[in-house]
């Protein structure tokens, strides 16, 4: 069974194919950061209308990198929510389009589950419960599927996603857009406690998680270590934030798994290419007999074979949109689990 997946949801236009679910057969990123970076942030009007230019190129190029054509196709997955509304359009009209012209059946992808189900393609099948830390730009959210497949959110941030955390202090440290990869490059050096920066809600119960607070103490740490001339080096400043963040990430999604039994624990989505939350995810899961599931970087970002993983995952079990099939800005997993 083939099935190409389209992601359009953000500023990346992607398109995978995926064979039987677990094989990986083309993944083509045609990303727009370069577009965006000026603004400091992706603009959706913006990423609109790139993905209207890039999307029928990439589709070809990754039916190319596939060695498939379009009739070799069963099925078109797409991710119709959550997401930015005139970029998520765009995709679900071009696969509508694709599906109908192929008389294939055409299926609508969660954003969140296609992060967490893309690790099938590099770790095989992803038996039973599990829980999965999505965390990008636009989400935090912890996840649990329970053993009949169904996934709901059970945490998420009250307020700035992780991936935006990371982007916001970057911005403000100077050191560019998107702010992920260039605040953990430049942590590599710092030292984790150069900075006292607080943990919130560590100590809430439940699975939230909240981040905007650490970013208003991180600038008034700062304006007060520049006022006392005592302005600290910026790879120590990256590295103390990091770790804040990834401290607070680490524990709530352990506190999840511990709570749940799970005994797979899944970390998708831009941030999960972080190094630092990679390393004390392993060290978290390995003291707790738990299975770490780390999909390569690559696969962390946002991209379409994802979609045709979760896609082929969904068609598999029978479940097919309509013609009917809308892009969802707010589209949720399932009714959000009381904690
Ligand atoms: O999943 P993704 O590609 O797109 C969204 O759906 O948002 O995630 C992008 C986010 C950006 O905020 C970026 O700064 C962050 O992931 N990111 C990282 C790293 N690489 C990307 N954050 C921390 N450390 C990284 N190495
Ligand atoms: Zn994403």
């Amino acid at each position: 069974m083939l099935v190409l997946g389209i992601e359009t949801s953000c500023d990346e236009t992607a398109v995978g194919v995926v064979e039987d679910r677990l094989r990986l057969r083309a993944d083509v990123v045609a990303s727009q950061v370069d577009l965006h970076a000026r603004f400091g942030g992706v603009v959706p009007e913006v990423a609109a209308r790139a993905h209207l230019e890039a999307l029928l190129p990439v589709v070809e190029r990754a039916l190319d990198e596939a060695g498939v054509r379009a009739e070799d196709l069963d099925g078109v997955a797409v991710t119709h929510g959550p997401g930015l509304a005139g970029p998520l359009l765009v995709g679900v009209a071009a696969a509508k389009g694709l599906a109908l012209g192929l008389d294939v059946p055409l299926v609508g992808v969660n954003h969140l589950r296609a992060h967490v189900e893309v690790a099938q393609l590099e770790h095989g099948e992803l038996d039973g419960p599990l829980v999965a830390l999505v965390v990008s730009g636009g989400h935090t959210s912890i996840v649990a599927r329970d053993a009949t497949g169904t996934m709901r959110e059970v945490g998420a941030t009250v307020d700035d996603a992780a991936g935006e955390a990371f982007d916001k202090v970057a911005r403000y440290l100077g050191l560019g857009f998107p702010g992920g990869p260039a605040i953990d490059a430049a942590a590599r050096t710092g030292r984790i406690d150069a900075l006292d920066l607080p943990r919130p809600m560590l100590d809430a119960p439940g699975y939230d998680l909240s981040l905007s607070g650490l970013k208003t103490a991180l600038v008034r740490t700062l304006e007060a270590s520049d006022a006392a001339g005592t302005t600290p080096a910026v790879a120590d400043v990256a590295a103390s934030f990091q770790e804040a963040v990834v401290d607070v990430q680490v524990a709530k999604v352990m506190r999840a798994v511990v709570d749940l039994d799970a005994p797979t624990l899944v970390v998708a989505g831009g941030v999960a290419a972080n190094s630092r939350l990679r390393a004390r995810i392993a060290a978290a899961c390995d003291a707790a007999g738990v299975r770490a599931v780390l999909p390569s970087p690559r696969l962390c970002t946002d991209n379409g074979a994802m979609v045709a993983a979760a896609g082929a995952n969904l068609l598999a079990a029978g479940v097919v949109s309509g013609p009917d099939l809308e892009a969802d800005p707010g589209l949720l997993l399932a009714t959000r689990a009381p904690a």
